[in-house]
């Protein structure tokens, strides 16, 4: 790939047969050692990217709609950032933020805490991934309310550690034969609104929600005393892009006001300019106590933060650390993603737009896609029986290959969702080239009603 040539040149080539010769050797030599639990959806063997374009090791390119699931913000080899992250590594890599100061820390921090008005003044704990963020924050919950119990919701995902996991449902395989979980976590249902009774609005749909838990797990599961926090995606990821209507976001900040429970947004996937706002709570206008970040945040280096009120984050000198959490380079890359971002968040949104609405023209012509949803570059497509909504078995995973030997690169997520999560730079350019790819490839897989 020639760092000369614009974006606007670029398009995908698939000129060997997939996997080439090269990610063939590559991908055996990966069999014979690496762990089983690895997923792999497909043989891409990425060799160099730019913009939202990923070269393979065989000289294939392709067009990136999922951004290695939600984190190359900035796109592949951004100027900018690349340019903050070669700055950082000729200067010092590493010192351990939990016990000494690099300017980058403290710049990164005082740039988080200044996002989300509605949280009022904040402090910031730097992680390595949005595991160790949500674990982070399950500490914290408990140590500021003196509480144990957590609530978190059915097809969200947090993680894979025995904290996190605890709060995940998103997969059955996800969990099984890794229990006991934590005890005291209890799983509340998150509305459907593309599945809500007939005669319900989506805003009732939210409403509704909120009183499910009151009335079944207040009143006979767990007393809303005993739960430190409650643990949402604004708008869930790995459980098929699902949003939720605003009403559930703000009754859960009323339910959580009510009860002195905390409030905490996973916005590990929605964060960083994704849902076309810095975070998803602007977007909601819905303020949490915490807000959990990482992903997008340092554009593919990893970084993750813990974002509480001050008044909340009570926590004591020594009580939590991190070696690697903050370190200098990862806090160079995210900086200069934020600078990045901060600049592009109208270009998101109206991007994010084009993009929807031509999804929606598909949908008019392949009646499997029941649903074109989310904001920004958050967008999910969920294909389905066109009258009774049920998922039709293998057609998300059919697509995902056969748009990969188009040279598209899609991810799925839920039970037959494709997620659009791009790098946030992608144009009109690329929309239209990913929308003319998916156009030929759903003709083949997409069953004819
Ligand atoms: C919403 C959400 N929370 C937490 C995580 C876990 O983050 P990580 O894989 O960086 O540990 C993920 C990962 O997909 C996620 O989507």
């Amino acid at each position: 790939m020639n760092r000369q040539t614009t974006n606007a040149q670029l398009r995908p080539s698939v000129k060997t047969g997939l996997p080439g010769p090269r990610a063939r050797a590559i991908i055996a030599m990966d069999e014979s050692c690496t762990s089983p639990s690895y997923i792999k959806e497909y043989p891409l063997v990425a060799d160099r990217g730019q913009g939202c374009f990923i070269d393979d090791v065989d000289g294939n390119r392709f067009l990136d709609m999922m951004a290695g699931i939600a984190v190359s913000a900035t796109g592949y080899a951004h100027p900018h950032v690349t340019g903050a992250v070669k700055e950082a590594i000729d200067k010092v890599w590493h010192i351990c933020g939990t016990d000494f100061y690099t300017d980058s820390f403290s710049r990164l921090c005082s740039k988080l805490a200044g996002y989300v008005p509605g949280m009022g003044k904040k402090r910031v704990f730097l992680t390595n991934s949005g595991t160790e963020a949500i674990e982070g924050a399950m500490k914290l919950a408990r140590f500021h309310t003196r509480r144990k119990g957590f609530m978190s919701f059915y097809g969200g995902f947090h993680g894979r550690t025995m904290g996190a996991l605890s709060l995940t449902a998103s997969k059955v395989r996800q969990r099984e034969n890794f229990g006991p979980f934590i005890p005291g976590v209890v799983h509340a249902e998150y509305p459907d609104v593309l599945r809500r009774p007939a005669g319900m609005t989506p805003d009732e749909c939210g409403i509704e929600a909120i009183k499910k838990i009151e009335r079944q797990l207040f009143s006979r599961v767990t007393s809303p005393d005993e739960l430190a926090a409650i643990f949402v995606e604004p708008v869930q990821g790995e459980g098929g892009y699902v949003v939720p209507p605003k009403t559930f976001l703000k009754g859960l900040r009323e339910l959580c006001d009510r009860h002195g429970i905390l409030l905490v947004f996973d916005e590990v996937q929605s964060g960083v300019g994704r849902t076309g706002e810095m975070y998803a709570a602007d977007y909601f206008d819905v303020a949490p106590d915490i807000l959990l970040s990482a992903k997008g945040l340092g554009s593919g280096l990893p970084i993750g933060a813990i974002i509480a009120r001050e008044s909340i984050m009570t926590w004591t000198r020594g009580s939590h650390g991190s070696t690697f959490g903050g370190n200098n380079v990862s806090c160079a890359a995210a900086i200069a993603t934020l600078e990045v971002v901060e600049k592009i968040l109208p270009g998101i949104r109206a991007n994010g737009e084009l993009l929807s609405n031509g999804l929606r023209k598909l949908a008019e012509k392949h009646p499997c896609i029941v649903d074109v949803r989310g904001p920004g570059f958050m967008i999910g497509m969920e294909l389905a029986h066109p009258v009774t909504r049920e998922s039709i078995p293998g057609v998300m995973g059919e697509l995902e290959q056969m748009a990969f030997r188009e040279g598209l690169l899609l991810l799925g997520c839920g039970a037959s969702t494709i997620r659009f999560a791009p790098p946030l730079v992608c144009g009109p350019h690329e929309i239209s080239i990913a929308l003319e790819i998916l156009d030929r490839c759903l003709e083949k897989v997409a069953p004819k009603q």
